[in-house]
């Protein structure tokens, strides 16, 4: 087993079989990783290797439609489109949710 550690989502720390799918494995943990298609499409779930980059498998040419050449060499990725085979931290950045709707709740 590997260990994940979802760095903005309070450091939490998941295991996963080697060879799993980041995003799947954050699905399945609440990891957090934020996504759309799920397919390399939509480039929401661009996230930051933080620890670990030289255990997750080779680049896709989908994620070279959303990335740069300078930015995976900061370790960035594509969480649908990458494979994890050993501890790794990973970081993204976090959506401020909407405002709540104007009004006073009472009690
Ligand atoms: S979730 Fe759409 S590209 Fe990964």
């Amino acid at each position: 087993m590997i260990e994940i550690t979802f760095v903005s989502n309070g450091g939490k720390v998941v295991s996963a079989p080697e060879n799993s799918n980041l995003l799947r494995v954050s699905l399945r943990e609440k990891g957090g990783i934020p996504f759309k298609c799920g397919g390399g499409l939509c480039g929401t779930c661009k996230c930051k290797i933080e620890r670990g980059l030289g255990f997750t498998d080779a680049i896709k040419p989908k994620e070279r439609k959303h990335l740069t050449e300078a930015q995976f060499g900061e370790g960035y990725r594509m969480a649908c489109q990458t494979f994890v085979n050993g501890d790794i931290s990973v970081s993204w950045e976090v959506q401020m949710s909407p405002v709540k709707a104007v009004g006073t709740v009472a009690g």
